[in-house]
Formats: structure tokens, sequence, C-alpha cells
């Protein structure tokens, strides 16, 4: 159950929003925020707080790739495999991540840390091929480049941990 403080912002958001809907991604990236992924309790309270019924809010929250219905690691790299980020060696990257991670694609690492997740354009074309980790994009990458921001990754253990864990 999400704290009566977070509740009322939501509410608050829901009412400033043209319609429901409209604030539907809003509510369920903060209820991610707070369980870590959109468990089947917060899909629940999005669907009551939205005014939506469960299946609508389902639906939205399967269509958006930054909406986890599954239990994910503490960070999320969306490596995108769209045309313009394939052309220039994004499935070399996201080959090469996987490599280094110990998992396939769609996966999470052991120690819980990373979920490595393909997903489509980032509408950062420019820069490809890209990944995008939290709101932060990162471009041109090389599998070089990607390896040392996993490194960087690992060097953010878990709460309460003093251990660095090992990359696989
Ligand atoms: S195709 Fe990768 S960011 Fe657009």
């Amino acid at each position: 159950m999400i704290p009566a403080l977070l509740k009322e912002n939501l509410a608050q958001r829901i009412a400033d929003a043209a319609t429901n809907r409209e604030a539907a991604v809003d509510v369920m990236k903060e209820l991610q925020h707070h369980y870590g992924w959109l468990t089947d309790e917060a899909l629940g309270e999005a669907s009551v707080l939205l005014g939506l019924s469960s299946l609508q809010v389902e639906e939205l929250a399967t269509f958006y790739e930054m909406i986890y219905r599954r239990p994910v690691g503490r960070h999320v790299v969306h490596v995108c495999d769209s045309i313009s980020c394939w052309a220039v060696g994004g499935d070399t990257l996201l080959k090469s991540l996987a490599q280094l991670l110990g998992i396939a694609p769609g996966s999470t690492t052991a120690d819980g840390m990373i979920t490595l997740l393909p997903c489509s354009c980032l509408g950062n074309c420019g820069e490809a091929p890209c990944m995008m980790i939290g709101e932060k994009q990162y471009g041109r990458l090389t599998p070089e480049a990607g390896a040392q921001i996993m490194s960087a990754l690992r060097d953010d253990p878990p709460a309460g941990s003093t251990k660095k864990p090992p990359l696989v």
C-alpha cells in the first residue's frame, strides 16, 4: 500500500490532467518508483486512483517499455534495437553487453544489479547506437564504452551493501 502523501500527490496530478488517461503513465511511473516495478498491487492502486479498469491500466502498462510488469534490477539498461541503431552496431552493442553481464537480453544479473532490455527507438537516432539507463541517454556507443558504463553501474551497490558485486 502506498503512503498517504504519495496517494494525495498522485490524486492531485490526476486532477490537474486534462483526462485521467493522460496522467496514467505518470502515475504508473511513480508507483513503479515506489515498488521497484509495477506490481499487481500497484496496478490495482493505479486503477482505483485513475478510475480506469485494471484491464485498461494493464493495456497501458504493457504498451510502454519503461513500465515494468516484472521485477527488474537496480539499474535497467535499455538498448535500442530499432533500425538506425541496428545499422551502426546496435546489435553488436547488445550482444557485447549480454556477454559481459553473463545474461540474455531481457534478463537480470544474479546479483539483481542490472536488467538488460532491448527497446524500440529512443528518439536519439542521430547519436546511434544508443541506450538509456534511468532518465539518461547514452549515444555513439561502442562495446568498450558500454563496458565502461556497466562498470560504473557495478560501483553503485545496493543500499546497505559495502561489497562491490562481480559483473558475472
Ligand atoms: S533507432 Fe535507436 S534511437 Fe532511434
